[in-house]
């Protein structure tokens, strides 16, 4: 949503500036070519008017957060983080060619386009939550698409550091719509719980092609109208012919205003949505959630940028591979129960190393009889 004109493009080296995407509330975003390695990215620049000392000082930490939480599959890559030479912090990210909040405008989207992206956002949110980092800015536009055509999560935290620059005022009011009724009485700034609100009334959005507490009627859509919407939290059902009462049931408990009559975090949102696409015959989308050591790095938790933390690797494994796997070798890694994957046991690597030389001193053993054997050698 823009409100103000669109800022100036920063000059970058390395990197050539080719036309604006867009403006938010607090940053401008801008395609540019970068020259080495050669390919477009997306750069977010901080408004200068919302700049400060303190904004900086997150903007950094955040950047920290952000990249490391951009290993997962379904959060949006970050390439680069850093002050423009006007002094404005920016990000390069990986260009999105579309976004949800788009998309939702031009007509509603199918339910498995919904589910599927439904899933992928819960278990990247799952994956910051065990990190300790909330998103608070859960809503159509900051789901993105990628050039492949998957849904990536963006805007990480960055609501964080802009909170500083105001009071909260503006920035709940930005994103009333998607917010629950304890973050819209500013009784929290935010929880797993208010989380999981948003991502259901995301859904709702993209299902529905308006939100949840959007009247028919413009003039009924003022901020304070919509506040007392959402926070009366009475749920309006879709009526969507395609869409089963179990789908209708789901978004509404994770509308419930009681946050305990909401799914219990993320993690339990995902597995609920793919029992969905179970009942429903619909291909599984597999719930990729970063294991807890790798949740646990200090890198995430250290939100000051003057520690940073080491550098931690954050391979993550695809759960179906690795369901595969365990179905193979009973003992590997799968935790059932969670429906998470987990990193291979340290100490599997030599076993597999083991049995690939024992396989390869075989066929080398079989190679020089059969050269012995048709006389080429000897
Ligand atoms: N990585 C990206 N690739 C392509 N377009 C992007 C990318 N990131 C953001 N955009 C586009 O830039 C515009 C502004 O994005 P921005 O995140 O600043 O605001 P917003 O999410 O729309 O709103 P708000 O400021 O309320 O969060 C949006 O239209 C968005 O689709
Ligand atoms: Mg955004």
């Amino acid at each position: 949503m823009a409100r103000r004109p669109q800022s100036s493009p920063p000059v970058l080296p390395g990197f050539a500036y080719v036309r604006p995407l867009g403006a938010g509330g607090f940053a401008d975003v801008f395609l540019y070519e970068q020259d080495m390695p050669r390919r477009v990215v997306a750069v977010k620049v901080l408004s200068a008017d919302a700049i400060n000392p303190e904004v900086r000082r997150l903007f950094n930490a955040e950047a920290d957060v952000m990249a490391q939480l951009s290993a997962h599959p379904s959060i949006l890559t970050i390439y680069q983080a850093s002050v423009s030479s006007d002094g404005r912090p920016y990000l390069a990210t990986e260009f999105c060619p579309e976004s949800f909040g788009d998309r939702y405008k031009q007509s509603p989207l199918a339910l498995p386009t919904v589910l599927d992206a439904g899933i992928r956002m819960a278990a990247a949110l799952e994956t910051a939550h065990r990190a300790g980092v909330l998103h608070r800015d859960i809503k159509p536009s900051n789901i993105l698409v990628t050039q492949l055509g998957q849904p990536v999560l963006a805007d990480f935290g960055i609501a964080t550091s802009l909170a500083a620059i105001d009071d909260s005022e503006q920035l709940v009011a930005m994103s009333i719509p998607w917010s629950s009724p304890e973050v819209v009485t500013e009784a929290t700034t935010g929880s797993v719980q208010t989380e999981v609100w948003s991502l259901g009334a995301t859904m709702y959005t993209l299902l529905a092609g308006r939100s949840p507490f959007a009247a028919p009627e413009r003039e009924k859509n003022t901020r304070d109208l919509m506040r007392e919407r959402v926070v009366k939290a009475h749920y309006t059902p879709l009526r969507r012919p395609d869409v089963p009462p179990q789908v209708e049931q789901l978004l509404a408990r994770s509308m419930a205003k009681d946050p305990a009559q909401r799914p219990q975090g993320m993690l339990a949102f995902a597995e609920e949505l793919r029992w969905v696409q179970q009942e429903l015959g619909l291909p599984l989308t597999s719930i990729e959630v970063a294991n807890h050591a790798w949740a646990a790095s200090p890198t995430i938790l250290d939100q000051d940028d003057r520690r940073r933390g080491p550098v931690v690797s954050t391979v993550l494994e695809d759960s179906r591979r690795a369901a595969r796997a365990a179905k193979r070798n009973p003992g590997a890694s799968r935790n059932v129960d969670e429906g998470i994957v987990q990193a291979r046991p340290a100490g599997a690597w030599w076993k597999g190393g083991l049995i690939g030389g024992a396989i390869a001193g075989v066929l080398i053993a079989g190679t020089i009889l059969a050269l012995v054997l048709t006389g080429v050698i000897g």
